[in-house]
């Protein structure tokens, strides 16, 4: 062969490499993300290896017919270069689609200049207090995706009318390891771009820098794009919005919790959805063995308790646990309004169980893979426990409570 015919080889297996690259939309790891108005505006966020051109989001209304997609809207979606632990680049993208219509179906794609990824349907938040369902599991974290994948597909399977995704927080367990998230993304597929994200920062998304100490991850916002209603320093990890008579709040359980609390109660004192549903990834009372809770616990309880939130979603323990209505730390008397704090875990890493606060769980378990689906209903709201071969292990109803009607 010549050095001609051998150079030509090379650039045509080069030209190949780049096309599979741009033609592999099904890595791009797209994240459809609540935003702070989900009945007018979803967020995506997306991410390529080489960079797109102009980079956009293309939104229709959701229809039958196959010329459905002739007419879309285009949003125009922001690059972020992220540079890897490697040191390599990728290009991370955010798009925020708006002036949409409440309770309306859309489809969307995402992508740039001849590369776009499959079209892929969503549903607007109702303007009413409709009925709704959302999934709830706790640290995937361990296992992607040998483990956690089949948590993720089972509780899909189960509800797959939930309006939206939460997670509690330990995503991946080295945000800095890029094959995590390849692994953690794998894990959703393209349900992470039909069903809104709502994800709650854990500990596993920091890494300590020489410089500036314990910072999170360069990973965590280009793979999401989320709501910016927090404190101004924990852009996308502390945040709220509302869905169809619920409140939902994320906290961010690593630092400022103060601040935080402060924040939460000025949040909750204008409030007056009939739910109030709170997030934060490590749990007030440790189900895991060894930990305790007294850090969280000092920070928010009494607001907790002022508010009378319905109900705290939790991780960071690798065990399942789900209180009575708890006020003050203790078990509330028939019929009082207490908070239901609930500890969960999707991933393979299992802790043993802490029998520290024993009288205050209803329910435990350990060494099993959960994932929870909650029912939001004008009177009550139902949480439904499941271990990831679709067995119900749990389900409480919660009263609202008297201070928001
Ligand atoms: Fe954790
Ligand atoms: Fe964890």
């Amino acid at each position: 062969m010549s050095t001609f015919r051998i150079r030509n080889y090379r650039f045509t297996l080069l030209f190949i490499f780049v096309l599979t690259l741009h033609a592999s939309p099904e890595d791009w790891r797209i994240a459809l993300c609540i935003s702070e108005n989900p009945t007018r505006q979803m967020n995506v966020a997306w991410r390529t290896e080489i960079e797109l051109d102009t980079p956009s989001v293309q939104v229709v209304l959701n229809s039958p017919l196959a010329k459905f997609n002739e007419t879309p809207v285009v949003f125009p979606a922001a690059t972020e270069i992220v540079t890897l632990s490697d040191s390599s680049r990728v290009y991370a993208y955010s798009g925020a689609m708006k002036n949409l219509h409440p309770g309306t179906s859309y489809a969307y794609r995402v992508g740039g200049v001849d590369s776009w990824s499959e079209w892929l349907v969503f549903t607007t938040a109702a303007e009413s207090t409709d009925n709704f369902r959302f999934l709830y599991f706790g640290d995937p974290q361990n296992g992607l995706r040998s483990h956690v994948s089949r948590a993720f597909r089972a509780g899909y399977k189960a509800a797959p009318d939930a309006e939206f995704i939460t997670m509690a927080g330990d995503l991946v367990s080295v945000p800095d390891i890029d094959q995590q998230w390849e692994d953690f993304f794998h894990a959703g597929g393209w349900i992470f771009g039909q069903v809104p994200q709502v994800p709650v920062m854990g500990n596993h998304a920091y890494y300590v820098n020489r410089t500036w100490g314990k910072v999170y991850s360069n990973q965590w916002r280009p793979h999401f794009k989320l709501p910016e209603n927090g404190l101004e320093s924990l852009p996308e990890t502390n945040y709220y919005f509302h869905y169809q008579g619920l409140l939902f709040v994320v906290l961010n359980g690593s630092e400022q919790l103060d601040e935080q609390a402060v924040w939460l109660d000025e949040v909750l004192s204008r409030e007056k959805s009939v739910w109030v549903v709170l997030s934060l990834h490590q749990p007030l009372y440790a189900t895991g063995d060894g930990r305790d809770g007294e850090r969280q616990r000092t920070a928010f309880l009494l607001t907790i308790d002022k508010h009378e939130v319905d109900l705290v979603l939790q991780g960071h323990d690798h065990t399942f646990g789900r209180t009575y209505p708890l006020r003050e730390g203790a078990p509330v008397k028939k019929r009082q309004k207490g908070t239901v704090y609930i500890v969960s875990v999707s991933g393979s890493k299992q802790y043993k169980l802490n029998p520290k606060h024993n009288g205050l769980f209803e329910i435990t378990g350990a060494d099993t893979q959960f994932y929870h689906i909650i029912d939001v209903e004008s009177r009550k709201l139902i949480l439904s426990s499941y271990s990831v071969d679709g067995v119900l292990v749990d389900e409480l109803v919660i009263k609202p409570s008297k201070m928001r009607q």
